[in-house]
């Protein structure tokens, strides 16, 4: 091998050992550099013949190309590694199936809570919504429960600053509602005429200090309201009835109205019903409080006693929820535990 051969394989090989486009840069010193390999031979052409340069130069050039070709070869060659392990780190696997979200629902109770909106809306009642903290006035004494009443002791229910109180039950809707209805139609009323009738729904949330099984602090009611010049406990009756049935798509189901007692309403009855056929056939379950304003309300309405009339009823929404689907513990309803939850979807 001559040594122009010799300089040219030395110089291929030191390429192919570079393993950076740095290191090559180094090592195309050694042969193509001010003072490389190559250079020196051109310099040694200075003490040759004119003939002999011309062959001896044109040799070394061939070298040279054949030197720089090999260069630009391994120079590419590291770029593309370079490349490819670059694109190696940034890979993304676009066949990875999309994050899924899972479709949100309504809660077991919020559905509830629209059914009875739906059953009562086509009997025409409308739906009130009213505060959470609530006052005395409303809460208890509008509603005919006096000082020593017991639903009043701190056992019972939630004092917060300023005597207010988280409303033990939605009756006080019943005293917001009407006193806002005769508002509307003091006029007519002081007129003698025909006052449109009161009749209203009023769901939302109520705290009670109570916790077991059956019950949470927080729980949901639905009051009902129905007051007008003539209308009676049959109407409670035939209206409570018909809920019941269709809530529970259930023509058969049986209500009982069991005299009780509440301080707003005279008479009081628990309502309790009872499904003829499933796993709760058989059993009387009860399902709300009810009964005929009491006169001291009415009055508190801002209406006449002697002249208005009606029912009043006070349901719980989670013990249907509990009755729909059969679940038989409250809290589930109230832990946030979407594996329960999914199952309402
Ligand atoms: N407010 C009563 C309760 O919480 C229920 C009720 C409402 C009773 C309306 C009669 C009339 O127990």
């Amino acid at each position: 091998m001559n040594e122009l051969d010799a300089i040219t394989a030395a110089a291929k090989q030191a390429f192919a050992q570079a393993a950076t486009p740095a290191e090559l840069e180094n090592v195309k010193a050694q042969f193509l550099g001010k003072s490389g390999r190559m250079t020196e031979l051109m310099k040694g052409l200075a003490a040759l013949s004119v003939e002999e340069k011309k062959s001896r130069g044109a040799a070394i050039n061939l070298a040279k190309q054949a030197i720089e070709a090999a260069l630009t070869d391994r120079r590419q060659a590291l770029a593309d590694a370079e490349l490819q392990a670059q694109l190696q780190l940034e890979a993304l696997d676009v066949s990875l199936p999309g994050r899924q979200r899972p479709g949100g629902g309504l809660h077991p109770v919020s559905l509830t809570l629209e059914r009875i909106e739906g059953i009562f809306g086509s009997m025409g009642f409308e739906v009130a919504d009213g505060p959470e903290i609530e006052t005395d006035w409303f809460n208890f004494t509008a509603l005919n429960t006096p000082e020593n009443h017991p639903a009043r002791s701190m056992h019972d229910t939630f004092y917060v600053e300023g005597g207010h109180v988280l409303r033990t039950h939605t009756s006080p809707m019943q005293i917001r509602h009407a006193v806002q209805h005769v508002k509307r139609h003091r006029a007519l009323i002081d007129a003698g005429g025909a006052m449109p009738e009161i009749r209203v729904i009023a769901p939302g949330r109520t705290y009670r200090v109570d916790s077991d099984a059956t019950h949470s602090p927080m729980f949901h009611q639905c009051e009902g309201l129905w007051i007008g010049e003539n209308v009676s406990f049959k109407d409670l009756k035939v209206v409570f009835t018909d809920f019941c049935r269709t809530f529970f798509e259930s023509s058969d189901l049986v209500l009982r109205f069991r005299p009780s007692f509440f301080p707003f309403t005279e008479p009081s009855a628990e309502i309790d019903i009872q499904f003829q056929n499933g796993p709760l056939a058989g059993r009387w379950l009860e399902v709300a409080g009810s009964g005929q304003v009491h006169p001291n309300v009415v009055r508190n309405m801002g209406l006449d006693p002697e002249k208005y009339i009606g029912f009043a009823f006070g349901m719980g929404p989670d013990r249907l929820t509990m009755l729909r689907y059969g679940v038989n513990d409250l809290r589930l309803f109230f832990d946030g535990d979407i594996r329960f939850l999914s199952q309402f979807q």
